[in-house]
């Protein structure tokens, strides 16, 4: 017996019919069925093939079908599928201290020890909170307008980005502040170093105004991702840690998508030696074959908990076969080299290729990133900055990406675009020879953006 023996065709019908799609209006959809993947591509089934510039939500840092991976969970499987979070299992305990492990590479002195596990990001985000609340006894949660932390309630209003409107007031007591982003800085700095600076002199307003011993925890994407994959300039993360330190706040990095890899490191918050109180992963800790995510906790925050019970919970807390899988994946991380692969396409190939476009197209306004992890922000006018598309575009409006995207595709490439910018975020594991086939493309389909410059 074959777990589907449904006719291909049927997965669009029935799609259209019955499956209701995240974040979209459900009339409009059209989606690509898809039938293979392997590696950094993936087939639709009409038997095209792409390049996966994404992988799929910036989540599969593996690689698809890697057969490691697959063979670890079908082995994993054939002993147990499932167990309760409240009894101990070998894959729950090992994933736990390879996560440990992980956080502490290159931090002297590592105070991050335990992990709560969860399905996913948003959940990791909601329970960091959670604990943040009730380690410091305060409320107030800071963090980035710019930023992306998850769907749920508490996550969604964590959420600096549009997707927070629809589903406000949400969750009391939390407050935004502006983050580091030299390129269209909104403390009117001329170069990194001052936007860092300025930033942290921004942060210390809003915890002045705000009542800093109110503040239960800021959180912050170490790299943001979706939100324009902003790079936090030298000081900056140092300068949060030391304000935390300072006023009594928990410092939360979420690292659902820096995480594992993406920006050639473990946990991004290693490439500046400065270590959060708490830490959330998701997506790459696993590549997503199975859903996983989490919270790894300093012992100080789990130290909270020792007598008195964390009032959160989970029927899939540590789920053995994601958690299988999560162990398997860490280790083929190790076999493989993946994170110094990572770095090195991030400095010998992305960096150079993306300054090559930049030179090559007037619409290319910034290139900026590092691992795996990097964005083309596109723009009208070099001089004014001038988006692309206006923030937040819809419809004709954004009709500028969406013809960029479409190109991408009919060469064989799947993109990642949000606003007026294309991220370049293929497996950690791809070849330079595939990046770089990957980059021709968006060499060739840029013409496209160039021809709305107006500067
Ligand atoms: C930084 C960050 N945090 C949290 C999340 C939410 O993760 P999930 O979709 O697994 O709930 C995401 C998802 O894109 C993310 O990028």
């Amino acid at each position: 017996m074959t777990v589907l023996d449904t006719n291909p065709s049927d997965a669009f019908v029935n799609d259209r019919k019955h499956v209701f799609h995240s974040w979209s209006a459900q009339g409009a959809l059209n989606p690509a069925v898809i039938t293979r993947a392997e590696g950094s591509h993936f087939w639709t089934e009409d038997g095209t093939k792409y390049l996966d510039f994404s992988s799929q939500l910036v989540n599969v840092n593996i690689g698809h079908q890697h057969p490691k991976l697959v063979a670890a969970i079908k082995e994993y499987a054939d002993k147990l599928c499932t167990i309760a979070p409240y009894h101990a299992n070998d894959a729950r305990s090992e994933a736990a201290r390879l996560i440990v492990e992980a956080a502490g590479q290159g931090i002297a002195e590592s105070q991050l020890d335990m992990v709560f596990f969860t399905n996913g990001g948003a959940e990791a985000t909601e329970n960091a909170v959670r604990m943040a609340r009730l380690h410091t006894g305060r409320n107030k949660v800071l963090n980035h307008y710019r930023s992306y932390h998850g769907g749920t309630n508490g996550a969604i209003t964590l959420t600096g980005d549009p997707r927070r409107w629809p589903s406000e007031p949400g969750m009391p007591g939390v407050v935004k502040f502006w983050g580091p982003y030299a390129y269209r800085s909104a403390f009117h700095s001329s170069s990194e170093a001052e936007e860092g600076q300025r930033a942290l002199q921004h942060l210390d307003d809003v915890l002045m105004v705000e009542g800093a011993h109110t503040v239960a925890a800021i959180i912050i994407e170490t790299v943001v991702g979706t939100n324009g994959i902003l790079v936090p300039p030298p000081g900056y993360l140092a300068g949060i840690r030391e304000r935390c330190d300072r006023h009594g706040i928990v410092m939360i990095c979420d690292e659902v998508m820096s995480g594992f890899g993406r920006c050639g490191e473990w946990f991004a918050f290693q490439k500046w030696g400065v270590q959060p109180d708490l830490v959330c992963f998701a997506k790459g800790s696993n590549s997503g074959y199975l859903p996983l995510g989490g919270v790894v906790i300093s012992r100080a925050i789990a130290d909270t908990f020792k007598d008195k019970p964390f009032p959160g919970g989970l029927t899939y807390s540590g789920h053995p076969l994601a958690c299988a899988s999560a162990v398997a994946s860490i280790n083929i991380f190790k076999e493989e080299g993946i994170i110094e692969h990572a770095r090195s396409l991030g400095s010998d190939v992305i960096a150079p290729g993306l300054a090559k476009l930049q030179a090559n197209h007037p619409s290319v306004g910034e290139v900026r990133g590092l691992g795996v992890f990097w964005a083309i922000e596109l723009v009208k006018d070099r001089a004014t900055h001038e988006p692309l598309v206006p923030f937040n575009a819809a419809g004709a409006d954004a009709a500028p990406m969406g013809e960029l995207a479409a190109a991408c595709k009919a060469r064989g490439v799947w993109p990642f675009t949000h606003f007026n910018r294309v991220h370049v975020v293929p497996p950690c594991n791809t070849s330079a020879e595939l990046v770089e086939e990957g980059l021709a493309v968006l060499d060739d389909v840029l013409t496209l953006a160039d021809a709305h410059y107006t500067g």
